[in-house]
């Protein structure tokens, strides 16, 4: 059996953020990182537009009040207001440390960490390095990850928790590569493993942005938080639905329908293209609905709107957005210098997550919290983005709360020993469950079920929800999990067999898919990304309260929390 002191499942900004934390606070730390990819290509490489502080290099009259305000309000209430305040509060200090480990931002003229505008926040406080933030940043984490000796398991499929009397003891794993088993052992355990955004049929999101951990946690027993807040970027590029950074409307993009109307006026008169997220989906969404969506031959009643930067100028588009130009002529041969792009929204974040504490702890239910069990980042849920995030709190949330749960694990782990493992009874299940999808002669391909699973997630809990599309979409997710049982491999090999590592994730989707869909049916409110036609207003009478849903075979059991509110009243959301 392997063993560390720490091992951190998932290597993006948040798991990377925690083990140079963990290692800086103490050094004699034996720490780990376990990620299915290598961690250059974790999603968070992907991230565009940038990371949120104040740091008052544009705008002198910010603030972190201004900030956390923005975010809370950005929730639609939802938040926990203690946790915002450690994001918004610490964020300047993350920012600079950041910079000090060589982070290559974006500069002004007099050589400070340039900022720009986006949606939601009122203040231009979104540092950048161009439209590739998350690629700056994650490059530099790994690399100090080589300086502090975190040991790195890249390519490895995690398969499961192993927690025994509410004890988190280890995690069992799959090597892509060859096929073998390990089981590995530590005093704390971290999940990073990201969101779940290929539970939709079009997404930003990475191929192996799947919901393991999630799915991992949910199996084990343990709740997974507000699952029902799904976040659609605005602005996916049409048709394969990769992100648009908001960094193209915070530079000056307007959105135009068909009859060439910046329609935003309508919907959010105050903020036009930078309102959130969850309302400026929702605009799109209505402008195709009503017939002013555009066909790929320029005609009105099509599936997109444009996003038009032609007045931005060429010089302007390609200093700060020169990676979404690229995208758009690459993906689908338009030049945003002398073209509009067709974009609609995508699914790209999941507000909602694994529930911790300010310090990354697990909870086991509302009070109590899970033995040696820390998460961050994506997967997590602590809560900063309550049922809608603000674009740039995301990177701003791995690297906050990645340290600070970095620093809790440090202490957490002092003088504790290694927990006790039956290694054979892990192993020989394990090795049973991949012989098993191997041998099993079914009659569905793997990605037939999950096509249709992912498109049923798209149409029956997608932007518009009620309760009738839900309740159909729940009976045929079951019958596709009948379907899932009769799945036929044609790789029976062990060397890098990634329909193995495709079947296990398919499982994860699944389980994810049928949280959201629950969580969702059960809140009878619309709030923030969560909107139903059926209950179009927001209930803080009901529903002023985090969802925590118990995943078992014969149901999901649905149980709430408390939101804290410390600053922010509820009020009505304008803008
Ligand atoms: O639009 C973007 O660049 C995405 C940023 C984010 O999700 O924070």
């Amino acid at each position: 059996m392997l063993e560390h002191d720490v091992i951190i499942i998932g290597g993006g900004l948040a798991g990377c953020r925690a083990a140079v934390e963990i290692a800086r606070k103490n050094p004699s730390l034996n720490v780990a990182v376990v990620a299915k990819t290598h961690p250059i290509r974790s999603h968070s490489v992907a991230a565009q537009g940038g990371i949120a502080a104040t740091l008052k290099n544009v705008d002198s009259s910010d603030t972190w009040e201004a900030h956390a305000f923005d975010t809370v309000k950005g929730s639609d209430y939802l938040a926990d207001q203690d946790a915002v305040e450690i994001l918004t509060r610490e964020a300047p200090d993350v920012v600079i440390d950041l910079e000090h480990m060589g982070v290559l931002f974006s500069r002004l003229n007099d050589g400070r960490i340039a900022q720009r505008a986006f949606g939601g926040h009122s203040h231009n406080r979104t540092c950048y390095a161009a439209d590739k933030t998350g690629h700056a940043i994650l490059h530099e984490l790994v690399n100090n990850l080589r300086r502090y000796g975190v040991q790195v398991y890249e390519e490895w499929y995690v398969m499961r928790l192993i927690l025994e009397e509410n004890q988190a003891k280890g995690v069992v794993m799959y090597h892509i590569l060859d096929g073998h088993v390990e089981i590995i052992r530590a005093k704390a355990i971290m999940f990073a493993t990201g969101g779940y955004g290929r539970v939709y049929n079009t997404t930003s999101n990475d191929y192996a942005s799947t919901g393991d951990g999630l799915a991992m946690t949910a199996l084990a027993g343990l709740p997974l938080e507000d699952m029902e807040f799904v976040q659609f970027h605005p602005t996916g590029l049409y048709p394969v639905g990769v992100l648009i950074s908001e960094a193209v409307r915070g530079e000056g993009a307007y959105l135009i329908n068909s009859e060439g109307e910046r329609f935003m006026a309508r919907y959010a008169p105050s903020r036009m293209e930078l309102a959130p997220r969850d309302i400026t989906s929702r605009a799109i969404a209505y402008e195709i609905r009503a017939g002013r969506g555009i066909h790929p031959d320029g005609s009105a009643g099509g599936p997109f709107v444009y996003l038009d930067l032609r007045h931005m100028g060429r010089e302007k588009i390609m200093s700060r957005i020169p990676f979404c130009w690229e995208e758009a002529h690459r993906l689908v041969g338009v030049d945003a210098v002398t073209q509009p792009m067709p974009v609609r929204p995508t699914i790209h974040y999941c507000m909602g997550g694994i529930p911790v504490n300010t310090d990354g702890r697990v909870r086991s239910s509302g009070d109590h919290f899970v033995e040696g069990f820390f998460a961050a980042g994506e997967t997590a849920c602590v809560s900063v983005h309550g049922a809608n995030r603000l674009g740039s709190n995301s990177l701003l949330e791995c690297v906050v709360y990645g340290r600070r749960t970095g620093a809790a694990i440090a202490e957490y782990v002092q003088n504790r020993k290694l927990p006790e493992i039956n290694e054979q009874h892990y192993l020989s299940e394990a090795k049973q469950q991949i012989q098993a999808l191997l041998d099993q002669s079914g009659q569905y391909r793997i990605n037939q079920i999950r096509q249709t699973f992912q498109d049923t997630m798209t149409q029956f809990c997608g932007v518009f929800r009620t309760a009738d599309l839900m309740g159909e979409g729940l009976q045929k997710l079951q019958q596709l999990q009948q379907q899932y049982s009769q799945i036929y491999l044609d790789d029976k090999g062990s060397c890098w067999n990634t329909e193995i590592i495709e079947a296990l994730e398919l499982r994860s989707l699944m389980v994810v898919g049928q949280m959201i869909l629950a969580s969702a049916l059960n809140r009878q409110e619309s709030r923030g990304a969560h909107f139903r036609e059926d209950y179009a207003q927001r209930n803080d009478e009901k529903f002023l309260k985090h969802t925590m849903a118990y995943y078992s075979p014969a149901g999901i059991d649905i149980q709430y929390r408390p939101v804290t509110i410390t600053r922010f009243e509820p009020q009505e959301r304008k803008y």
